[in-house]
C-alpha cells in the first residue's frame, strides 16, 4: 500500500474511524482534508472508546504523523477540548500533530448562525450537527474567513477576530438570533488559539516532502459520498467535498499521487439529518436500535435505518474511483432470516439504477429488492474470512459484484480485531 484515500460510499458513519485506525498500520501519515468536526469517528482501542472529530483516526498509533489539512474547516477550541482529551488517555498529540496554516477556522459565532438559520427554515431544515460547518466554509468562500496561519501573529488576529465577531454579531441580530459577548468571545478563542500554535505548519510542503521519501500516506475521508456538496442530495449535504477529488484539493496532494481508493459501506444504510433515502425500513432501524446501535457520535441523534442501497453504493463507486469496499457492520445483521438489498428504483413506474439528481426525483423513487437468506449466527467473534457463515460471506460478496467493487475488508464490529482482510 502506497497513498490510499479511504472515503464513505453512503451517507456517513459507515465505520471510516475503525478502518483507518486499522490501516494505520500499513500508513506513516493520517489526514483529514475536509469536514470539521461534524465528524464522529469513533475508534475502540482494547477496552477504550475513543470518539475523534478533528483529529485523524491515526493519532491512535504512536508511531504515526497526524495532518488536519488546508480543506478542513478547524474550531480551535474544539481542537484544544479534543487535544486535551487524548493526553488524558496518555496520548499526546505533540509533534505528531500537524495543522495546515490554510485551514479556516470555525468561530463561535459560525455555530450560533448554523443554529439561527436552521431555526429560521423550519421544517425545511437540513438537520447539520450545529457545528457551524456551513457558515465556516461559507466564509471562506466569501473570501472572509480566517486561516490557521494568521494565529501566528497574536496581535493583528486579535484585531481580526473582533472586527469578525462584530461583523457576525449584526448578522446574528438580523437573524432574530442573540449577539455574542465580544470580550469573552474574543478571551476564549484567544486563549485555544495560543495553544495551537506550535501545531500549525506548511502541511502541503510536509506532505510532498513526506511523499518523496516515499512514505505513505493515508487519507481519512469525513462525513460520505451522498453528503457532499456537489455529488449528494443537495441541499441536504455538508458543505465540503466528501469525495475522493476533495482530499486532493484539502490536502494539495495530486491525483495521480493516488494508488488507491477504499470505500466504506455499512452492510445496511443509514443516514442523520433530513433528505430522501429511498431504502429507509423501520424493520432495519428498531433491529439496530434495539440492540443499542445507530446513535450520532457527534449529536447522539437516532440515525435512520434501512436495508443496503445497491443504487447508491454503485455510484459512490463510480464518483470516487473505488476499487476496494469495506463493509461494515455485518454483525448488525446476525439474527435475520432474510436479508433485502436495494437493487434499484421506480420512479414513476420505470425502473432506474442511478440516483436522480433532481431531489423530488429521488424522493420519488421506491426501492426495489432483492432478498438474500440470513445467516442467523453471531459474527462478532470470527477472525477469519472462511470462518465466517457461508451466508454472509454470500451477502458480502454479493454487495461487492452488485457495486462493481472488490471486497477488501468485512467488519463485524466494532473493535480493532474485529476487522477481517481478504
Ligand atoms: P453539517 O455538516 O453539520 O452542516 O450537516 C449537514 C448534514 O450532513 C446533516 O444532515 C448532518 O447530519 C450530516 N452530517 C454531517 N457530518 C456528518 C457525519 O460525520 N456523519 C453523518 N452525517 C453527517
Ligand atoms: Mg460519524
Amino acid at each position: 500500500m502506497s497513498n490510499t484515500i479511504l472515503v464513505g460510499a453512503q451517507w456517513g458513519d459507515e465505520g471510516k474511524g475503525k478502518i483507518i485506525d486499522f490501516l494505520t498500520q500499513q500508513a506513516d501519515i493520517v489526514v483529514r482534508a475536509q469536514g470539521g468536526a461534524n465528524a464522529g469517528h469513533t475508534v475502540i482501542v482494547g477496552t477504550t472508546q475513543y470518539i475523534l472529530h478533528l483529529i485523524p483516526s491515526g493519532i491512535l498509533r504512536k508511531r504515526t504523523t497526524c495532518v488536519i489539512g488546508n480543506g478542513v474547516v478547524i474550531d480551535p477550541i474544539g481542537l484544544v477540548e479534543e487535544i486535551d482529551g487524548l493526553k488524558k488517555s496518555g496520548i499526546d498529540p505533540a509533534g505528531r500533530l500537524h495543522v495546515s496554516d490554510a485551514a479556516h477556522m470555525v468561530f463561535p459565532y459560525h455555530k450560533a448562525i448554523d443554529a439561527a438559520r436552521e431555526a429560521l427554515k423550519g421544517k425545511d431544515r437540513i438537520g447539520t450537527t450545529m457545528r457551524g460547518i456551513g457558515p465556516a466554509y461559507g466564509d471562506k468562500v466569501d473570501r472572509v474567513g480566517l486561516r490557521m496561519g494568521s494565529i501566528l501573529n497574536v496581535k493583528r488576529f486579535a484585531e481580526q477576530l473582533q472586527q469578525a465577531i462584530k461583523n457576525n454579531n449584526a448578522l446574528l441580530k438580523s437573524l432574530g438570533a442573540t449577539p455574542l459577548p465580544v470580550k469573552r468571545t474574543m478571551e476564549s478563542v484567544l486563549k485555544a488559539a495560543r495553544r495551537l500554535k506550535p501545531y500549525v505548519t506548511n502541511t502541503v510542503q510536509l506532505l510532498h516532502e513526506a511523499s518523496s521519501k516515499k512514505k505513505r500516506i493515508l487519507f481519512e475521508g469525513a462525513q460520505g459520498t451522498f453528503l457532499d456538496i456537489d455529488h449528494g442530495t443537495y441541499p441536504y449535504v455538508t458543505s465540503s467535498n466528501t469525495t475522493a477529488g476533495g482530499m486532493c484539493t484539502g490536502s494539495g496532494i495530486a491525483p495521480n499521487r493516488i494508488d488507491r481508493v477504499i470505500g466504506v459501506a455499512k452492510a445496511y444504510t443509514t443516514r442523520v439529518g433530513e433528505g430522501p433515502m429511498p431504502s429507509e425500513d423501520r424493520i432495519v432501524g428498531d433491529l439496530l436500535h434495539g440492540m443499542g446501535r445507530e446513535y450520532g457520535a457527534t449529536t447522539g441523534r437516532e440515525r435512520r435505518c434501512g436495508w443496503f442501497d445497491v443504487v447508491t453504493v454503485r455510484q459512490a463507486a463510480m464518483l470516487n474511483g473505488i476499487t476496494d469496499l469495506a463493509v461494515t457492520n455485518l454483525d448488525g445483521l446476525d439474527t435475520l432470516e432474510s436479508v433485502k438489498v436495494c437493487v434499484g428504483y421506480l420512479l414513476n413506474g420505470k425502473r432506474v439504477d442511478h440516483q436522480p439528481s433532481d431531489l423530488r426525483q429521488l424522493a420519488k423513487c421506491r426501492a426495489v429488492y432483492e432478498t438474500f437468506p440470513g445467516w442467523q449466527s453471531p459474527t462478532d467473534k470470527i477472525r477469519t474470512w472462511k470462518a465466517l457463515p457461508l451466508n454472509a460471506r454470500r451477502y458480502a460478496k454479493a454487495l461487492a459484484r452488485l457495486t462493481g467493487t472488490k471486497l477488501s475488508h468485512a467488519s463485524v464490529g466494532p473493535a480493532r480485531s474485529q476487522t477481517i482482510t481478504l
